[in-house]
């Protein structure tokens, strides 16, 4: 390196990636409603969020996106907690950003061998101290029953950050808000506008495309078709117990395939992951798939990553429009900043605000 050229540039290159959050907030009509009645309710599934419901949250990040400066107080005098005992860049960093942007507080456990647990102290004992100490618990544990343990003894909201394999419903929310910010006419069903989206990926041990899929499925009207793309070897676990059905029930047409470059051409959103957490460790799923700034990708499409990533996405799409990996991280910080502050009754602090 040379340390004669260490300047750099703030300007967020606007040919990639390049979310519009004022389309979307365009797009929607506010119901405060919705918002308010996410009060004191604990975040565990996608399963939870309805139509309406998730479109007011998308509105109020798109509303605080646009104008962030306009949303510096709202948790003034709330501390939250977060708990996080598996690793962790964006999920815990982005939900502590989302806090103090909002002008709260935070005490931050990064691994439970700092607590009680370490001496043997039941998950109940440990959420009934945090009732006194916070106003908000954000966990991610990699054990799925510690949500459950911690809940039955809360009385504040806690959100579930990924519990294992199961899910992780707030990064799901933020999937479906890059989609929508990318192409708001996707939410009116009266527009018919529909995209062929495919999952490079097993939504049974990834707690992402699970949660992912949930929230998908609850705008059938967007969805043309979902095509699962998987290895051989995972051919014949590929979804939990009920999902594909409850997929089809709701209305989504599925397929599945094993053929990456065959299948991409047709694809408008590519949604890829690879790793799975699995009792203390994580393993790699679907390595044979990589995508390259080379792969057979439409001119228009989008590809979606939870991230981290590895080898299945090359660096070489980073400075492409294909990127929306890095925007649908950027507006996680914003999707969480609204459901937060509906969470611990601040909602009518930021509806009606313009
Ligand atoms: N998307 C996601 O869960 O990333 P982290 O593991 O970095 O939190």
């Amino acid at each position: 390196m040379n340390v004669n050229d260490v300047s750099f540039e703030r300007e967020r290159p606007d040919v990639y990636g390049d979310a519009h959050p004022k389309a979307l907030l365009r797009a929607i009509q506010e119901d405060g409603d919705y918002l308010v009645q996410l009060a004191n309710q604990h975040i565990v599934s996608g399963d939870q969020f309805d139509q309406d419901t998730m479109k007011q949250l998308f509105r109020l990040a798109a509303k605080i996106e646009s104008n962030p400066k306009r949303f510096s107080s709202p948790l003034q005098n709330k501390i939250l907690i977060s708990a996080f005992y598996e690793p962790s860049t964006r999920t815990r960093l982005s939900f502590e950003s989302a806090w103090h942007r909002l002008g709260g507080d935070i005490m931050s456990i990064t691994d439970r061998s700092t607590t009680g647990i370490a001496k043997g102290e039941c998950l109940a004992d440990v959420a009934e101290m945090f009732n006194n100490y916070g106003d908000c618990v954000v966990l991610r544990d990699n054990h799925e029953s510690s949500l459950y343990e911690m809940m039955d003894a809360l009385r504040i909201p806690i959100i579930n950050a990924g519990n294992g394999i199961d899910e992780h419903p707030t990064q799901a929310l933020s999937d479906m808000y890059a989609i929508f910010k990318w192409r708001p006419e996707l939410l009116d069903a009266a527009n018919n506008s529909k995209i062929r989206i495919g999952v490079i990926g097993v939504p049974n041990k990834m707690r992402t495309v699970r949660s992912f899929l949930k929230c998908l499925s609850v705008f059938p009207h967007a969805v043309e078709e979902l095509v699962v793309i998987h290895d051989e070897a995972s051919a014949n676990d590929l979804f939990g117990a009920g999902q594909r059905e409850e997929l089809t029930a709701r209305g989504i047409k599925i397929s599945t395939s094993t053929e990456l470059d065959q299948v991409l051409p047709r694809l408008d959103v590519v949604y890829i992951n690879a790793i799975s957490w699995e009792g203390d460790t994580f393993n790699t799923y679907g390595n044979a798939f990589h995508l390259t700034a080379k792969s057979p990708l439409k001119q228009d499409a989008i590809i979606l990553h939870p991230l981290a990533r590895g080898e299945e996405l090359s660096t070489d799409l980073d400075h492409t429009a294909h990127n929306w990996y890095f925007s649908q991280a950027r507006g996680a910080v914003f999707l969480r900043m609204a459901l937060l502050t509906c969470m611990v009754e601040r909602a009518e602090r930021v509806i009606d605000v313009v």
